[in-house]
Formats: C-alpha cells, sequence, structure tokens
C-alpha cells in the first residue's frame, strides 16, 4: 500500500534534482553577471569594453581564457577578479569567444 506513495514520490524528486543538477554545470554564467554587464562598467569592466581592448591582439582568446581561469589584477582597475571556481577550459574557450564576438557590431559602423 505504502510502496504507491513512495514511488511516485521518488519520480517527483528525480525529476526535481535532475534540472538543478543541469544548472549547476552552466551557473558560471551568471555568476559572471554578478561582477560584468555587456555594455557597462559593474564590478568588472564592460565585456564589450574588453572586446574592444583586445581587438587587435591576436592572442585575445589565449589571454582572456587565462584571466577567467587564473584571475586578473591591475589590468582595468583597482579591483581584481578572482579565478571563477568551476569553470572549464571549454567554458573560458566559449566565454572568450562570446566576448570577442561583440566586436562585430561595432565593426560595421
Ligand atoms: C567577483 C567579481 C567578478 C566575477 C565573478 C567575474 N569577474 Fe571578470 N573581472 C572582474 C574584475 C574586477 C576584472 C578586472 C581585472 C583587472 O583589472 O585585471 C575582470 C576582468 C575580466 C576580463 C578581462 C581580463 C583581461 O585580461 O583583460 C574578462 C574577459 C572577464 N573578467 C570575464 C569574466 C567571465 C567570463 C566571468 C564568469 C566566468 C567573470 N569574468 C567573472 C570581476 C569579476
Amino acid at each position: 500500500m505504502k510502496l504507491h506513495r513512495i514511488v511516485p514520490s521518488l519520480f517527483t524528486l528525480s525529476a526535481l534534482l535532475l534540472p538543478a543538477a543541469g544548472m549547476a554545470a552552466s551557473s558560471s554564467e551568471e555568476s559572471c553577471r554578478v561582477c560584468h554587464k555587456i555594455d557597462s562598467k559593474l564590478v568588472g569592466p564592460a565585456f564589450m569594453d574588453v572586446a574592444a581592448r583586445y581587438a587587435k591582439d591576436k592572442d585575445a582568446i589565449a589571454k582572456l581564457k587565462r584571466s577567467m581561469l587564473q584571475g586578473s589584477s591591475g589590468k582595468w582597475g583597482a579591483v581584481a577578479m578572482p579565478p571563477n571556481a568551476g569553470l572549464s577550459e571549454a567554458e573560458a574557450e566559449r566565454f572568450a569567444h562570446w566576448i570577442m564576438s561583440l566586436n562585430k557590431p561595432a565593426a560595421k559602423k
């Protein structure tokens, strides 16, 4: 009798836990937003300013990746960026490409 109650509730539980686990994997994107905005300075520089500064730097992707993974200080102001714990190499690469892609709309002007 009681089993009938337990089994559906286990399904409900896993349905709640699985999306939560999925979110954890991409939560670093959310964590960036605590300190960064696309077009204006927050704690850290605006991503558009970062893109503009590295526009002519062929090592931009590697440099931005390293800053995200190992932290960065003294390049933009008095505040340092701590290493982003939990950020994978692949994610850092994706963010770096995304940030540099912000240059494209401005280049059309
Ligand atoms: C605790 C606040 C904070 C968080 C969280 C944070 N940043 Fe930063 N970020 C900063 C600050 C402050 C700087 C400027 C550091 C400096 O002056 O060198 C910075 C600089 C940067 C730069 C420029 C680095 C360079 O070499 O010029 C990039 C790119 C960047 N952040 C991307 C990210 C991404 C992507 C994330 C999320 C994975 C993230 N940041 C999370 C505060 C933060």
